[in-house]
């Protein structure tokens, strides 16, 4: 079974082939536009995808020695995401099923985000926790098969992804700030500066909007004193927001995984990445007795890759979509 799949939720234009359940191929084109606006512009975000689509698929054909008369079935991102942007991807994605006569999977992206665990070695096994963890979401996942998920807890404001930039952007950063925080917190004390966490009381959500204002509140006050502050000072606020952000879902996350008995830990999404939160997880999981998951970076951020192994499996399933289908911007997990 050839399959292609495609992604266009945000602002990245990818594409993927796999044959008999390998990956043969993951081409993923970004988007410099956004960084002068510091966020992504959904109307530039669908334009930049028209103009990427179609190179980016034949990429993909072309790496995976792939013509598209072989393709089996195609595969593409019904959402969530931004409206326009998902439009691009899935009208495309329809027109080639019909043209091709070939079926058509439609795909919920923050269950492709759980699902890029299975694209290579090594997979867990169901059931599992994962924490996805991106720029638009924040969800604690118990994941009973590839097609049972449920939502255990989630952010009730900003994704962490969202916390790391917006607080990096106060520091002058530019977007999207979180790589460029994690590398300067490296070199910070992160006991330096106290900052309030985000991990909800009797719940397994989470609250990042605070972390935000208090950042915000604090460097008012320490640049009218030192207009020199943060610069002087800027690794130590890194490593500090950074520990802030990482004991919050690490806290969440250790309360799910004690309730829930689950002692598999997965960790999805582009903040996957962050090292705070990689060295906090496997220092979790020594103590506490996981077995952690983490795909390699190129599957934790956005990418089709992780759209074709979700399809892989509704394929499986005969969870087909029909050419009546249309973009969900706010589809459910
Ligand atoms: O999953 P993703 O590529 O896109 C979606 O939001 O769906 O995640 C992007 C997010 C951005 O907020 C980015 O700043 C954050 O992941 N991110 C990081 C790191 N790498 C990416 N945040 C903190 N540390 C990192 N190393
Ligand atoms: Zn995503």
């Amino acid at each position: 079974m050839t399959l292609l799949a495609i992604e266009s939720s945000c602002d990245d234009t990818g594409a993927a082939v796999f044959r008999d359940g390998e990956l043969l191929s993951n081409v993923v084109a970004g988007q410099a536009v956004h960084a002068q606006y510091g966020g992504v512009v959904p109307e530039l975000a669908s334009r930049a995808h028209q103009q990427h689509l179609l190179p980016v698929v034949t990429a993909a054909l072309r790496q995976a020695g792939v013509d598209k008369k072989e393709l089996d079935a195609v595969a593409v991102t019904q959402g969530p995401g931004l409206l326009g942007s998902l439009l691009v991807g899935h009208l495309f994605a329809k027109s080639l099923a019909l043209a091709l006569r070939v079926p058509l999977l439609t795909v919920n992206h923050m269950r492709a985000h759980v699902l890029a665990h299975f694209i290579r070695a090594p997979r867990p096994a169901f059931p599992f926790l994962c924490l996805t963890v991106s720029g638009g979401h924040t969800q604690l996942v118990v994941v009973r098969s590839a097609l049972d998920m449920e939502i255990i807890g989630q952010t009730i404001d900003d994704a962490a992804g969202e916390a790391f930039d917006k607080t990096a952007k106060l520091l002058g950063l530019s977007y999207p700030g979180g790589p460029r925080l994690d590398k300067l917190a490296q070199t910070g004390n992160p006991r330096r500066f106290v900052f309030p966490e985000g991990a909800l009381d009797g719940s397994f959500n989470f609250s990042f909007s605070g972390l935000k204002t208090s950042v915000l509140y604090f460097l008012r006050k320490e640049t009218a004193a030192n207009p020199d502050f943060i610069a002087e000072n800027l690794a130590d606020l890194c490593a500090s927001i950074q520990y802030t952000i990482v004991s919050t879902l690490l806290r969440q996350l250790k309360k799910a995984a004690q309730a829930t008995g689950l002692r598999q830990v997965a960790l999805a999404g582009g903040v996957a990445a962050n090292s705070g939160l990689r060295e906090g997880l496997q220092a979790l999981a020594e103590t506490e007795g996981y077995a952690v998951f983490i795909p390699d970076f190129e599957f934790c951020t956005d990418n089709a890759a992780m759209v074709g192994q979700a399809a892989i499996f509704q394929y499986e399933a005969g969870d087909f979509a029909s050419q009546l289908s249309s973009p969900d911007p706010r589809l459910k997990l």
